[in-house]
């Protein structure tokens, strides 16, 4: 790998990469040629996405480190050690969260706002919002320096409008639903988007980019009432696959999209449109 930058090497890095679609996203920004710097809480899992990434590609540069978003003085550190090695955060994908747990069909209640849990509405807030904020300030003030960079937010639909809770009832029926989903999720998106705005207009003159990407719902392990309740919902009538995502990953952190900033790409096979 070439150094490029005043004799740094360029990187990207994920945060949350050890979940169901960082490995997507690094699968995607490997075709930019750089290194790829995977963070997470979960070593366990970074250590097996990394060794699944190296399989495919077995030059690929990844370096990876354990580490709390929510911690600055971690994700300082993280800084430090890539300062260390000449390695330069050229592009920033923000991609970890907590997206609370709902029982959709078990019995008792779950994420209503009547009874939410305020110490998990903060942490939830905490992960989604300050802890995207963090990294934003560490990596994106070196980016600023050095007058390049992207910043990308994964957002969801759930960023751009409330969630239709009527889906999270086998027969749609909103009277009788007792699982809903949380509050923190929608409305840390949309705050993910707001501050996606602000950091677009804030570094526009040191030509570093922000941009968030609204994802729609992939289709995992979701129960067959949730596929077919989110199915009705979408103008393109089916959930994404996992690696729907990636060409939008790499437009926006490469030169394809050097003019754009401050947006939001939206990918919801349609859902918000209606
Ligand atoms: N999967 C979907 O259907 C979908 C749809 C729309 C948007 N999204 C968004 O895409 C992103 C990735 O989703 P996913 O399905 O891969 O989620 P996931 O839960 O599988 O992965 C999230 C990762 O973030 C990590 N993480 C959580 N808190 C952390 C912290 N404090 N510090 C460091 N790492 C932390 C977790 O360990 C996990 O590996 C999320 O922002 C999510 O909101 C996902």
């Amino acid at each position: 790998m070439k150094k490029n930058f005043k004799n740094y090497y360029s990187a990207a890095l994920i945060t949350g990469a050890a979940g169901f679609m960082g490995i997507q996203h690094a699968l995607a920004l490997l075709e930019l040629n750089l290194y790829l710097v995977l963070v997470d809480k979960d070593f366990g899992k970074l250590k097996k996405t990394k060794s699944r990434i190296l399989k495919t590609f077995p030059n690929a540069n990844i370096l990876i480190f354990k580490c709390d978003i929510c911690n600055e003085k971690t994700i300082v550190s993280i800084k430090k050690k890539l300062d260390k090695l000449k390695i330069f955060v050229k592009v920033l994908v923000n991609n970890a969260a907590i997206d609370p747990k709902m029982n959709s069909i078990g019995k008792g209640k779950s994420g209503s706002v009547e009874d939410y849990n305020i110490k998990n509405f903060r942490k939830e807030i905490d992960v989604n919002l300050i802890g995207a904020f963090i990294c934003i300030k560490v990596f994106g003030k070196d980016m600023a320096k050095r007058n390049q960079g992207s910043i990308i937010n994964i957002a969801s639909d759930a960023g751009l409008v409330a969630p239709d809770q009527a889906i999270y009832h086998p027969q749609e029926n909103i009277k009788k639903l007792k699982h809903f989903k949380p509050a923190s999720y929608s409305i840390s998106k949309h705050g993910l988007i707001g501050m996606t705005r602000y950091i677009a207009t804030y570094w526009g003159h040191k030509k570093v980019r922000c941009n968030a990407l609204a994802f729609g719902a992939v289709k995992k392990n979701q129960s067959k009432f949730l596929i077919k309740n989110i199915t009705k919902r979408v103008p393109l009538g089916r959930l994404a696959k996992e690696t729907e995502y990636r060409k939008s990953i790499l437009f926006l952190a490469s030169e394809d999209s050097s003019y754009m900033t401050g947006q939001v790409l939206v990918l919801d096979g349609g859902r918000t449109t209606w």
